[in-house]
């Protein structure tokens, strides 16, 4: 049975779409409506909720590194406003996810489905912007040499970012959204 109390959006649905993926390959014991409730549950749980409590923490690295060595010439400048951009952005998408297109998915997608997907899909695009500008901001997520441990936690947790959101992204866009697309 899907664990309910990880998400924050009705997901109740008795009869979902069949959906193959080489992620979560059918089987005769569990039903691919399973498959991809059990999907939906790794997206909310290991990306959105990892999301939302490691912005903050990043957030509040970049403005303290940014204040303490503000003379320094690689200090990353408007790393913390960048970052909180992002985590609003980000919150605002995951909610529509969460409130809409994940509960059309789990009710077996309409045709007219297609259409949140492609804006998903679009703002999946912007993050991937916003990632550039990020690697920019943080020298490629790199400390200077002699960075303090506070700098170096904040490069270190602004790479776990990137990779997560293009691995998340990858899992929605070519896994979880491709069967309603094709
Ligand atoms: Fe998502
Ligand atoms: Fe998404």
């Amino acid at each position: 049975m899907f664990d309910q109390t990880s998400v924050s959006a009705p997901t109740a649905v008795a009869a979902g779409p069949v959906i193959r993926c080489a992620l979560f390959p059918p089987s005769p014991a569990h039903g691919a409506s399973v498959e991809v409730k059990g999907l939906i549950d790794l997206i909310l749980t290991r990306y959105h909720e990892t999301h939302r409590r490691e912005f903050p923490q990043a957030i509040a690295l970049a403005r303290k590194v940014e204040a303490v060595h503000a003379g320094d010439a690689d200090c990353p400048r408007s790393l913390a406003d960048h970052l909180a951009f992002m985590a609003d952005d980000l919150e605002s998408h995951q909610q529509r996810e969460e409130q809409v297109l994940f509960p059309m998915i789990l009710g077996g997608g309409s045709p007219m489905i297609r259409f949140p997907i492609g804006r998903m899909m679009a703002e999946h695009k912007d993050v991937e912007e916003q990632l550039v500008r990020l690697r920019a901001l943080t020298r490629d997520h790199s400390a200077p040499p002699g960075a303090c441990a506070t700098w170096r936690t904040l490069v270190n947790a602004c790479r776990k970012l990137d990779l997560d959101l293009h691995e998340h992204m990858r899992l929605e866009n070519d896994v979880l959204f491709a069967p309603f697309l094709s």
